[in-house]
């Protein structure tokens, strides 16, 4: 299975792959998606706000980008929760290590793997989201290549699972938690709501919530004065890259109104993330709705950030949302 996703592959397997997915992250398939993001960043800051003291993580940032997931897949809200279930565990299977506990992590993500396989075939096979506006739907109607099988459709579900969910979790916490310590940026947000999309490019920059990936040299290739020797296994560190001092002024400090249009949070290259504009807009929803409701947002705990040397994000993180009074 790993085999086909776009992500780990290259040349000209690459290149098909990606155009397989090309077409459910065209401009009017995000426009088709904007309301559905909308409504759930309002939901879901509703709900914090309602709840006080909570774990925003619990809250708002894991629960934003899964429903959103769930919903370009036309996955019903009736089925959230067996979703949520089965995706959290599916993938999981990335993260394998040779132990009793991992083996048996295993085992339970490929169940998981094969229930939510089951679950798309079933749907596939209803015929309802040929035409629909979801991933899958526009998919079946914009393929180039031929017809695209059931099995790859399940594994384009899978890729977006993997490769969408805990980076936008990351990304969301991350936000939060900045604002968290600095007021002041927060306030500057509030008075300038322009600066949204500019901010959301700052807080990819410096949270880069894929900090780094392995890539394998097929060359010998030279960085500066030195040589990498074909064949060797290269950690590629974008968050070092987004904290160049080369690259950015002051690089270790979160400035809302920095632009930095040369971040690489997202990539570079042909692999660069196809996922980005929609990342984009979950992250502009929330902070909207965040700015249009919430005067401040507070820690009442410490953070805890994941231990992942990849995945870079906060796993819990307590908070609370002051709301402008409904004055
Ligand atoms: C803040 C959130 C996100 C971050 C920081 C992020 C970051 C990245 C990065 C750094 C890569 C490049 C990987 C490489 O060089 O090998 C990538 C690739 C990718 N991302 Fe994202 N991503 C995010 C959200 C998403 C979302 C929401 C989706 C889809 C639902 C997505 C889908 C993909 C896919 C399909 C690729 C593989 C592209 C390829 O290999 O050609 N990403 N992402």
């Amino acid at each position: 299975m790993v085999a086909d996703l776009v992500v780990v592959t290259d040349g000209e397997q690459h290149s098909r792959l990606r155009k397989q997915v090309q077409p459910a992250f065209t401009k009017g398939a995000l426009d088709s998606w904007r309301n559905i993001i909308d409504k759930l960043a309002a939901g879901l800051v509703d709900d914090m706000i309602a709840a006080g003291n909570c774990d925003a993580v619990q809250r708002l940032t894991m629960p934003m980008p899964l429903r959103v997931i769930a919903a370009i897949l036309g996955v019903p809200e009736s089925d959230i929760a067996d979703f949520r279930r089965w995706s959290d565990d599916s993938t999981q299977l990335i993260n394998f290590t040779p132990t009793v506990s991992g083996v048996v992590s295993t085992a339970r993500s490929m169940r998981a793997a094969v229930a939510l396989r089951r679950y798309f075939l079933k749907h596939l096979a209803d015929g309802h989201l040929k035409g629909s506006d979801t991933v899958l739907g526009r998919l079946l109607q914009h393929s180039t290549d031929g017809a695209l099988t059931d099995n790859q459709l399940f594994y384009i579900a899978i890729l977006l699972l993997i490769a969408g969910n805990e980076t936008t979790t990351n990304l969301l916490g991350g936000m939060l938690h900045t604002y968290a310590e600095e007021p002041d940026q927060y306030d500057m947000i509030r008075d300038k709501p322009d600066l949204i999309p500019q901010a959301i490019e700052e807080h990819v920059r410096y949270t880069s919530p894929i900090q780094n990936l392995y890539r394998y040299t097929r060359a010998d290739y030279r960085v500066g004065d030195v040589t990498i020797p074909s064949g060797s296994r290269v950690l590629m560190s974008f968050g070092a890259a987004n904290r160049d001092p080369l690259a950015f002024d002051d690089p270790n400090t979160f400035r809302a109104d920095r632009n930095p249009r040369s971040h690489v949070g997202f990539g570079y290259g042909p692999h660069l993330c196809l996922g980005a504009p929609l990342a984009r807009m979950e992250a502009q929803a929330v902070l909207r709705e965040l700015v249009d409701r919430v005067t401040r947002i507070e820690m009442t705990g410490p953070t805890t950030w994941s231990t992942n040397s990849s995945l870079r994000g906060p796993i819990h993180l307590p908070v609370v949302l002051h709301a402008k009074s409904a004055t």
